[in-house]
């Protein structure tokens, strides 16, 4: 399988993906970011059909912002422990801006995804909107972070 696919028009990704990003767009109305004005929603599909989501949640302390990938995966792990995931898609605006903006997941979040991954020994699938407009699917959070972290080093 390719680790990346990328497709110039929305219309050519599957309709699990397109709801997807809907819902990731939807999310955005959540986001709190009143520092960055750049809001960023996810959605993330488990097993059963479930959708999940989540917005980026910022705080004046700055280092206490959190992504929407991680607010939704948390959820997920908190309200639905053992549902795998299946796929995930994030999208970003700018603030009073309609248009989505290129937003790739930051390394914190990848690294975050990884686990999850190694936890339900299943990859997920990551999409995004990369530089170009260009719309990328990811077959697992591994390929967007090869040589990440890895816990077992802890044991
Ligand atoms: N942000 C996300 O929500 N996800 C990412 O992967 C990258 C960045 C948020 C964090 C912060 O609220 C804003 O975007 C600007 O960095």
């Amino acid at each position: 399988m390719n680790e990346f696919i990328t497709y110039n028009n929305i219309e050519d990704l599957d309709s699990e993906s397109k709801y997807l990003i809907h819902k990731a767009k939807e999310a955005t109305a959540h986001s709190y970011s009143p520092y960055s004005k750049f809001c960023v929603g996810s959605a993330i599909i488990l097993e059963d059909g479930t959708v999940i989501t989540g917005s980026n949640q910022e705080n004046a302390s700055y280092p206490l912002c959190m992504c929407a990938e991680r607010v939704a995966l948390y959820a997920v792990a908190s309200q639905f422990p053992g549902k795998r995931i299946i796929k995930m898609a994030v999208v970003a605006h700018k603030k009073n801006h309609k248009e989505l903006a290129p937003g790739s997941s930051c390394g914190a979040c990848r690294q975050v995804m990884l686990e999850f991954e190694q936890r339900q020994h299943n990859p997920i699938e990551v999409i995004m909107l990369g530089p170009g407009e260009k719309w990328v699917k990811c077959s697992s959070a591994r390929s967007l972070l090869p040589f990440g972290f890895d816990g077992k080093v802890l044991h």
